[in-house]
């Protein structure tokens, strides 16, 4: 989790086995996904039974379908009113989820779910300290956006977004054990250097985010 400004910094990534999709049009700036398939998959218990950390990765294509349900089930919308597969801050969104990939960066957007393209720069290997991160071919980035918790302390605000994040992770982990993926939720990240890569101070830095 990377903390934007007038929060603490901090962050936890995810990696896991899925490839970069191959997208047709790699320099498009929306890619939209297809339509989750929000049916099937392990049960539950099943899932829980398989939760483990994972850090070897096989560079085996995974298909776009894959990467539509993990981003779903990561904080998808899965509701009419818009809000998500996760719990999260007093009804605002903090938290961005960026996917770095072979192919570039890209922010998830969960609305229409599609990705919208960020960097054209493979960055996998600056999303943590450990070897496998290079090669893992999709890294998850949460981003927690201090701009839109005005109103609390810092603290306060390393707390919710990090109880956010948590939330996320456990959802990616959960569906990576019911559809055999590897996975680790990761903080060992030099967050000031990925925080430069993504060039994060670039984005426009919008106003409270709510469904
Ligand atoms: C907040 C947090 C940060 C973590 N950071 C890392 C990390 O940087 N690198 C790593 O390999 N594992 C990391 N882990 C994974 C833990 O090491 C792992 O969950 C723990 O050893 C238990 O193993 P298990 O998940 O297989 O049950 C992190 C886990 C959490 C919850």
């Amino acid at each position: 989790m990377i903390t934007r400004r007038k929060a603490p910094a901090g962050l936890v990534g995810a990696a896991m086995l899925a490839t970069a999709p191959r997208f047709a049009a790699q320099n498009a700036a929306v890619r939209k996904l297809p339509p989750a398939r929000i049916e099937g998959g392990k049960a539950l218990m099943e899932a829980l039974t398989l939760c483990r950390s994972i850090r070897e990765y096989s560079d085996r294509p995974v298909p776009e379908q894959v990467l539509s349900d993990l981003l779903w089930a990561a904080f998808g919308v899965n509701r009419p009113s818009g809000d998500r597969t996760a719990p999260y801050w007093r009804h605002i969104v903090v938290i961005d989820v960026y996917a770095a990939m072979a192919v570039g960066v890209w922010l998830c957007e969960p609305k229409c779910h599609a990705l919208l393209a960020h960097l054209p720069a493979d960055i996998r290997a600056q999303t943590g300290l450990q070897d496998f991160v290079g090669r893992a071919p999709l890294n998850l980035v949460y981003v927690a956006h201090g701009e839109r918790m005005p109103d609390i302390s810092p603290a306060e605000r390393r707390h919710s977004a990090s109880v956010d994040t948590g939330f996320i992770g456990q959802n990616v982990h959960l569906f990576c054990a019911s559809a055999g993926l590897a996975t680790v939720f990761r903080g060992a990240v030099d967050y000031k250097k990925l925080d430069r890569t993504m060039q994060l101070d670039q984005i426009n830095l919008s106003p409270s985010r709510r469904s």
